[in-house]
């Protein structure tokens, strides 16, 4: 497709010093050409890039600033040459219990700050199971819909994770992967159609250098969000090899 394919390696709260020097050396000699690239470390690491890669956080405060200890703010991450923050990823909102309208005011505060939000839905595997996966997904786009409005979708990026695929070596299949895909963008070509066609929808789950191909090739399938595969950067640079 006509997109421009991202893939965004995801630590979680893995990684060190060490790491960062690595995946840096492992990009400064690759050509990766019309894709994007992105890492987010853990909060502590951003500061240690040297621009050769993109950055992106993994998590946000829904406020801009204040007395919220422990919290980080949307304009601090701009100072570490942040670009991406992703939003709503299921660790999140099952750890710490994010809801679809805390996640939806995080998206908010991102795009205030001319951030792009990495926007993750993903069912588990009891929805998929009993067939209200579609309800499900257009459900947590809908409240982010509600409070952002369709027109800011051409500013955020979509990742569609299965909570059942995230770190169990069992990925969702190309097939079932571009349904989903093909959904989300049919639910918001309800509200418009450009946008629906432009935005980029990123897969995740066990994604690893051997699935990537075949998963990128899907029509509506953008590249990927990377968690496990992304703490090997020979794995993680073949993966984003795949989507170039
Ligand atoms: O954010 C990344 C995803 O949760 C995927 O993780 O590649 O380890 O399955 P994984």
């Amino acid at each position: 497709n006509s997109r421009r394919q991202l893939v965004a390696g995801n630590w979680k709260m893995n990684g060190d010093k060490a790491l960062v020097d690595k995946v840096q050396k492992q990009f400064a000699a690759a050509t990766l050409n019309n894709m994007d690239v992105v890492i987010c470390p853990p909060f502590p690491y951003l500061g240690l890039f040297d621009g050769k890669v993109k950055l992106g956080s993994q998590n946000i405060s829904q406020f801009e600033s204040g007395a919220h200890t422990g919290e980080v703010s949307v304009a601090m991450l701009k100072e570490f040459n942040c670009q991406y923050v992703i939003v709503g990823h299921s660790e999140r909102r099952a750890d710490n219990n994010e809801s679809s309208s805390l996640v939806a005011l995080k998206v908010e505060q991102v795009l205030n700050a001319y951030l792009t939000p990495i926007l993750c839905v993903g069912e588990p595997e009891d929805v998929r199971d009993d067939g209200t996966l579609f309800d499900y997904i257009a459900a947590q786009l809908d409240t982010v819909l509600l409070k952002v409005g369709i027109s800011q979708f051409a500013d955020i990026v979509l990742a569609y994770e299965p909570i059942w695929a995230i770190g169990t070596g069992k990925t969702a299949s190309p097939a079932q992967a571009q349904e989903v895909h093909a959904f989300i963008r049919g639910h918001l070509a309800k509200q418009d159609n450009n946008i629906a066609a432009n935005i980029v929808i990123l897969y995740g789950g066990s994604v690893k250098g051997n699935n990537a191909q075949e998963l990128f090739s899907q029509a509506d399938v953008d590249g990927g969000l990377i968690g496990g595969a992304s703490l090997n950067p020979e794995d993680f640079l073949s993966i984003c090899q795949a989507a170039n």
